[in-house]
């Protein structure tokens, strides 16, 4: 009986673990030295690279082909780069191929300035006897779209004429390599959440929020300095909200003062060792004056709402099906449990916005052309971002509960989980716990 209660648990519990408000408070990580990050970061990436021939022969190409200037590089340059590389120099030619040999290269790479690359491309293309070639030229996607038009043309007048092989536009081969994470990167995405989380329970807290005196905006830089002293940074201005029913996802923080019995929200990501975070988590300030002690029912019931919608959407995300049959499947089941919201997912990893199939859009809440139809990659991180609403009778209103937080493939489960678990208790600002320290910057005296 025992056994059977374990063999249970054991089924239900990966199921349930990394999907709870963690119990323990958030420390701040450090990430190793710049030095130690570059060795890191060039293992991940030769693994990357080295599953490249294996991608080639999955979309029935023979060679990849990316030619780019400095400072105009293709976007799948940041995702195959050394570390210690930044721009690509002069023209820096790329091409991959599916040759296993040990004497070759791949990439086979040419920097050139003088023209003397071409002939050298043309000769490798022959002798190689490559057929097909992908290049990055796709109207819609743009993780395969990289290459500029000028080096479109550059092609067109040095290669196409001399070489007759077939050049050909195949979207998935870029989206599959930037999407795809490796081994070993998971480990730190779990520091940079843990650090996310910590710049939240801190950042809305006592100790940095004064009401009445500490402004959204004065919050927002003091998420913004607290990234430097981390040695952090971002891809994107952090939002800080007082929300109202009118407020909508993606609109600009707003300019108030932070007040007793303000609901906030914050929409905010950190980057570093290549990998990027979003996040949106909710806060409350409690009106001490009337001695309240915790959040009003109403606002804690929003959460729980919106927390069951990233539940539905976690069961329904599937490798292999595309982001609109998962957006269908959610918000189906939304329906049937009168649950009424918006959801707009998407992977991340390289960039905030990473390549994949998206699981709605903020103005595209059914379907959505394309980016939608694109199939569902295992071994990839999400970005499950979204909106319940729910009536607050406490303020007799309706507002959107916005949630988001980041998850990670899991091949023992094999679903999505969330990295560091979710936010299912608003953030309580305290003012009876005292107060150490302000966002607001000192005002500065003119004589
Ligand atoms: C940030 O980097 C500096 C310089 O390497 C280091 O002294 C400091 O401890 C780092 N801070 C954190 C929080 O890791
Ligand atoms: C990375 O560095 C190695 C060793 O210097 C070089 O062979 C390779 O071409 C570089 N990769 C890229 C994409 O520039
Ligand atoms: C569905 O939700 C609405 C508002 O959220 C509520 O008024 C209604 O009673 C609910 N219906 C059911 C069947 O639960
Ligand atoms: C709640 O708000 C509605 C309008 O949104 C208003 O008609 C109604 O009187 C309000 N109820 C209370 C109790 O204030």
């Amino acid at each position: 009986m025992l056994a059977k209660i374990i063999a249970v648990l054991g089924c239900i519990l990966p199921l349930i673990v990394g999907q709870l408000h963690p119990t323990e408070p958030a420390t701040y990580r450090s990430l190793p030295s710049l030095r130690e990050q570059a060795k890191i970061l060039d293992e991940w990436k030769d693994v990357r690279i080295g599953n490249i021939p294996t991608l080639l022969d999955k979309y029935g190409v023979d060679g990849w082909l990316m030619s780019q200037r400095e400072h105009a590089e293709d976007v799948i340059w940041w995702s195959i780069k050394n570390a210690t590389d930044f721009d690509a120099h002069r023209r820096t030619i790329i091409l991959f191929h599916n040759k296993r040999s040990e004497k070759l290269p791949n990439p086979i790479k040419w920097v050139d300035n003088t023209g003397s690359a071409w002939p050298e491309l043309i000769n490798t293309l022959e002798t190689l006897q490559m057929q097909r070639i992908a290049i990055n030229v796709d109207s819609d996607i743009n993780f395969a779209s990289g290459l500029h038009v000028g080096e479109l043309n550059a092609l067109q007048e040095n290669i196409f004429e001399s070489w007759d092989g077939q050049l050909v536009n195949v979207p998935m081969l870029g989206v599959e390599y930037v999407a795809t994470r490796v081994d070993g990167m998971l480990e730190y995405y779990r520091d940079l959440q843990e650090i996310v989380w910590a710049m939240l329970e801190e950042g809305f807290s006592h100790n940095i929020v004064e009401p009445g005196v500490t402004m959204t905006v004065d919050l927002q830089w003091w998420f913004r300095e607290k990234m430097q002293a981390l040695n952090v940074t971002t891809w994107n201005q952090p939002r800080i909200s007082v929300i109202v029913p009118e407020s909508f996802p993606g609109w600009e923080g707003t300019d108030d003062v932070i007040q007793e019995g303000d609901l906030l929200h914050i929409d905010f990501g950190i980057t570093a060792m290549g990998l990027n975070t979003d996040t949106q988590h909710m806060a409350y300030v409690l009106r001490t004056s009337e001695g309240e002690k915790d959040a009003p029912g109403g606002l804690r019931e929003g959460v729980k709402k919106a927390n069951r919608m990233q539940d539905i959407v976690l069961d329904y995300m599937r490798p292999g099906l595309t982001g609109n049959e998962v957006l269908t499947k959610s918000l189906e089941r939304m329906k049937a449990e009168n649950i009424s919201g918006q959801i707009f997912c998407h992977p991340i990893g390289d960039w905030g916005h990473d390549a994949g199939a998206v699981i709605g859009f903020t103005n595209l809440p059914e379907h959505v052309p394309i980016l939608g139809d694109l199939p569902m990659i295992p071994n990839t991180f999400y970005s499950i971002e979204l909106y319940a609403y729910h009536f607050v009778p406490e303020r007799n209103e309706t507002l959107r509960f916005r949630l988001e937080e980041n998850a990670h493939w899991s091949e023992e489960a094999r679903r999505w989980r969330f990295v560091r678990g979710r936010q299912e208790k608003l953030h309580i600002i305290d003012q009876t716990k005292g107060h150490r320290d302000t966002a607001r910057p000192p005002l500065i005296q003119i004589q």
